[in-house]
């Protein structure tokens, strides 16, 4: 008799997601590795009509399309029920290392450029302290204008904004950007205003003679958790209340609604966004604008307090490679008559997820395409 349940051995998964996963090459493409099966092609009733079990692999016949599918024991096992009950996401709190500035030594991780260049490993090390840390310094990158392109390809893709593939950040005449004069500038994350936000900053400094103009990083998911056990209602009201950002200039007009905190479906922290610059009046009922303002104001508390601050003097040279929807940036005022000049772009934090996985493919055996899903 057919059973739509499967028995222990096939790790608890249903019939019709083990027709789904059939790995012959008239339900997966045997060269890209892609599925040929559409969900639609799978009978509403499909039921497993028969399982033999080798040591290798698991057969299992179909009802009542009468599809056999042959399955690698080990793939079963890997793919099969998760343990925290879903997938894992890299980018939620639960795959990163939350830390104040204590909690680094006061130092940001570092990294040397030509070695990054020189050595795959080395690379790699540099590349998973963005994920696990969101915060890499990598020095010698040359001072040379453009140079900062060269770090951001090695992540991934280069994300062209409005300010350019490239950007200087330098006293302008008629700013457009208060990063543009000698202002100090808040603790803050880039192009809240933007959908999607770019998930990876650079800032590559070319000189920084000026007095002043001291840059400040801080872990947003680590002042997030703490405002979370401090205060669970000033932090569940930022992770429900949508505010909107807003940006405009001669040619651009761009805005973008979120939440400070956004939460992942099972409720971790997944990304941060906070720019008072660019925050557009709330517009919420009197009584929650003053509990969003309440919230917003105790975590700024947070965000600014000297222990959670990670202080660095960029040195020309060093050029700073942080996760956006996470570790937040500022800088202190500097004399404007000094030279300060830093150049700017963004990448993505999934091009910077594939460049591990790919340079890990060279430990671990290389390239399996029937894992592509
Ligand atoms: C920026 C910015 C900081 C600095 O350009 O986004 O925040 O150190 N600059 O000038
Ligand atoms: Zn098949
Ligand atoms: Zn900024």
């Amino acid at each position: 008799m057919p059973s739509q349940a499967t028995r222990p051995s096939l790790v608890g998964m249903p019939a019709v997601w083990l027709r789904d996963n059939c790995p012959c090459p008239l339900c997966r493409d045997p060269v890209s590795g892609q599925r040929l099966l559409h969900i639609t092609d799978i009978p509403a009733d499909i039921a497993v009509a028969e399982v033999v079990e080798s040591d290798g692999t698991v057969s299992v016949l179909f009802h009542p399309d009468g599809h056999r599918a042959v399955f690698d024991r080990d793939w079963l096992a890997r793919h099969g029920e998760p343990a925290g009950g879903g997938p894992p996401d890299p980018r939620t709190e639960e795959a990163k290392r939350l830390w104040s500035a204590a909690d680094l030594g006061g130092e940001p991780p570092r990294g040397s450029w030509p070695r990054y260049l020189a050595q795959a490993g080395y690379r790699r090390a540099c590349q998973s302290a963005i994920l696990r840390e969101g915060l890499l310094l990598l020095s010698d990158v040359p001072t040379a204008p453009g140079a900062v392109l060269a770090v951001a390809a090695s992540l991934g893709y280069v994300r062209e904004t409005n300010y350019g593939r490239l950007f200087d950040v330098r006293v302008e005449s008629s700013p457009s950007n208060l990063a543009f004069t000698s202002l100090p500038i808040p603790p803050h994350t880039d192009n809240p205003y933007r959908d999607p936000v770019p998930t990876v900053q650079l800032l590559h400094c070319l000189d920084n003679a000026a007095e002043g103009g001291d840059s400040g990083f801080v872990d947003g998911f680590h002042a997030a958790a703490a405002l979370r056990a401090q205060d669970p209602a000033a932090f569940a009201t930022l992770a429900i209340t949508p505010v909107t950002f807003g940006y405009r200039d001669a040619t651009t007009e761009l805005s973008a609604t979120r939440p400070l905190i956004s939460l992942d479906p099972r409720g971790r922290i997944r990304e941060i966004a906070i720019n008072s610059r660019s925050l557009q009046p709330v517009r919420l009922p009197g009584p929650r604008a003053a509990a969003f303002y309440a919230a917003y104001a105790a975590f700024a508390e947070l965000l600014s307090a000297a222990p959670s601050m990670l202080t660095v003097r960029l040195r020309p040279g060093d050029c700073a490679v942080f996760d956006n929807t996470r570790v937040l940036h500022a800088r202190t005022g500097f004399a404007q008559a000094g030279r300060r000049h830093l150049q700017g772009c963004y990448a993505d934090l999934d091009g910077v997820e594939s460049a591990v996985a790919v340079g890990e493919r060279a430990t671990t055996g290389g390239f399996r395409r029937k894992d592509q899903t």
